[in-house]
């Protein structure tokens, strides 16, 4: 199937076929309300047992939420944004150097979700890059635009310290020692998904990404500042989170869930595509040690809350996640005791 990019410089006329969902998968775009109430949560508050209050009740409440003073330079952010940009407005034969479709690749850049799988495609092409250890990894990334190595290793060493404040905060808010939930997950690794979404000629008849929970730890969004798209479901509604200056979009993935034993949703989320403006995203997934055994600590499994899940390890979860096509159930379902 599809063996190019969207982004390949045409303009389509209407959606090609293999892109339109049937009726009932449709996103109803009429139907999404605006979210004006999503947690902000000020990173740089100096008030610790309010941060850590703060981000127990949006992680059991809505299971994301966006943090600001975080820490990240603004030009360092401002430049992932530039160079992510720079990336796919290069030439496509540039570009489909790097393709392909096989997700066990440490980085590659591909187009729909898992177009081996998936009998619907998505609108959205994106560069999947291992980030950690950078030693490893950085030396396989694209070398044009001639800035990307070095802009992107600022960005996610950055981001990285961010991701790991953030799961301390969240041990503390689960009644865990704070370096509880690190220890657990062993020397964690990062991924990132630099998303891009171009101009959609119908954009009620397909998704940039269907409905899915994330299958890693914690993910860490930087969206356009100007062009929204992503959404999120709480309550059964789904909500369109507005862009807020400088800030990123934390949400918890299914490792979470699963050490939570529950209690802590996986949130489902979404992004939709619009007809005039191509959209950039930068997602960063902290993901647990390949030796780490993932398994709800002795506090929250006490007092007759019996565990929720089987131990499995991360390589075994994503193997399986990757085999599934996206849209259809829940991966952690398939890990329940
Ligand atoms: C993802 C994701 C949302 C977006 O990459 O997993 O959910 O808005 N992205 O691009
Ligand atoms: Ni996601």
């Amino acid at each position: 199937m599809a063996a190019t990019v969207l982004s390949n410089g045409t303009r389509y006329a209407a959606l090609p076929r293999s892109y339109i969902r049937p009726a009932s998968q449709r996103p109803q775009l009429s139907e999404v309300s605006a979210c004006d109430d999503v947690p902000i949560i000020d990173l740089g508050s100096g008030d610790r047992n309010l941060i850590v209050r703060q981000i127990g009740d949006a992680c059991l409440h809505y299971g994301f939420f966006q943090v600001i003073n975080h820490g990240v330079p603004r030009r360092v952010v401002e430049e992932m944004l530039e160079v992510s940009h720079e990336f796919f407005n290069m030439a496509v034969e540039e570009k489909m150097k790097l393709y392909s479709d096989d997700p066990t690749k440490t980085m590659r850049l591909s187009t729909s979700f898992n177009i081996q799988k998936e009998t619907v495609h998505n609108w959205r092409d994106y560069l999947r890059l291992h980030c950690f250890p950078l030693d490893k990894y950085a030396p396989q990334w694209p070398s044009n635009p001639s800035s990307f190595r070095e802009v992107v290793k600022k960005y996610v060493t950055e981001v990285r310290q961010v991701g790991l404040k953030i799961e301390e905060a969240i041990s503390e808010s689960l009644g865990l020692d704070p370096k509880c939930i690190k220890n657990m997950l062993g020397e964690q690794g990062q991924h990132m998904a630099i998303n891009y979404y171009p101009p959609c000629p119908e954009p009620e008849l397909t998704y940039g990404l269907p409905a899915h929970t994330d299958p890693n730890t914690l993910t860490i969004l930087l969206q356009d500042s100007q062009v929204v798209g992503l959404q999120v479901l709480k309550d059964g509604k789904w909500l369109a989170v507005k862009p807020y200056p400088g800030a990123f979009v934390v949400n918890i993935g299914d490792q979470l869930q699963a050490l939570s034993n529950g209690k802590y949703k996986s949130v489902w989320h979404r992004a939709i595509v619009n007809t005039d403006k191509p959209r950039v995203s930068v997602a960063s997934f902290l993901c647990p040690g390949e030796e780490a055994v993932i398994s709800a600590p002795e506090p929250l499994t006490g007092n007759g809350s019996s565990p929720v899940y089987r131990s499995f390890t991360y390589p075994e979860y994503y193997r399986k996640f990757w085999s599934e096509s996206l849209d259809t159930q829940h991966c952690l379902e398939l890990f329940k005791n």
